[in-house]
């Protein structure tokens, strides 16, 4: 055992689509230790999103190992991801992915039920109102602005303690005040359970809270930097 919670190992990953194969990450070489706050940063196209999609097993690599909580996950198949995803990770996706039949408080409860929580319900109504959405939880995601959507996400991401929280860009849709809170909330999960982050965010404030900083570029990482006053 290490304190490695997350390591890839010379991961790459490259997509065929009708415009024909993709590379778009190469030879990443990265482990995250455990409570440790990792921030993705790089421009646009640089592979941030498709990287978190590795270390959360959403995409296959396509060459190399990547390991979360000592398990292989490039050997295991779809069911068995899911389930190490249900147990062990929390995803908030760049575009949310709400399910859009059921209001933000179902969707906030339903991963606590299927992980076996018998106050599902209850608390999704504590980790709603800590995001500031109690007043919109029987509301849709259609119902819901950009940035309330991205609450909800968080929110259930964050309401089952995952061991591991894969976050992309989410404050990119907030303004200071709900930013600080969300950021609060992510680094109160940090502090109070141990976990294990990884942001991708164009904030610079964001990023300077992380403890580590990964800078990709064309799909590769090009910096890595070490904050020395993390919080
Ligand atoms: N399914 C796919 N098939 C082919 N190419 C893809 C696919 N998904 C992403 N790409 C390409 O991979 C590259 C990296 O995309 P990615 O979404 O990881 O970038 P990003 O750094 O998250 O950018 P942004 O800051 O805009 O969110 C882009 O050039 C994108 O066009
Ligand atoms: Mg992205």
């Amino acid at each position: 055992m290490t304190s490695a919670v997350l390591t890839l190992q010379n991961a790459a990953l490259s997509l065929d689509g009708n415009a024909g194969r993709v590379d778009i990450l190469h030879d990443i070489t990265l482990s995250v230790t455990k409570g440790e706050t990792l921030g993705l940063i790089g421009p646009s196209g640089s592979g941030k999103s498709s990287l978190l999609m590795l270390m959360g097993g959403l995409e296959q690599a396509t060459s190399g190992q990547i390991t979360a909580l000592d398990q292989d996950l490039t050997s295991m198949d779809e069911d068995a991801l899911a389930r190490f995803r249900r147990n062990n990770m929390g995803v908030v996706f760049q575009n949310f992915h709400l399910i859009p039949t059921m209001t933000a408080l179902e969707n906030v409860a339903t991963p606590l039920e299927l992980s076996g929580h018998r106050d599902a319900f209850d608390l999704a109504e504590t980790v709603l109102d800590a995001v500031g959405l109690s007043h919109r939880r029987d509301h849709y995601p259609a119902q819901l602005s950009g940035g309330e959507q991205q609450r909800v996400a968080l929110a259930r991401a964050s309401a089952p303690r995952p061991k591991i929280l894969l976050a992309d860009e989410p404050t990119g849709n907030l303004d200071e005040t709900n930013g600080a809170a969300i950021v609060d909330l992510l680094f109160g999960l940090r502090q109070k359970f141990d976990a294990t982050l990884v942001l991708v965010t164009h904030s610079r404030s964001l990023a300077e809270r992380c403890d580590r900083v990964v800078r990709l570029r064309d799909g590769r990482i090009a910096e890595e930097t070490r904050q020395e006053a993390a919080e």
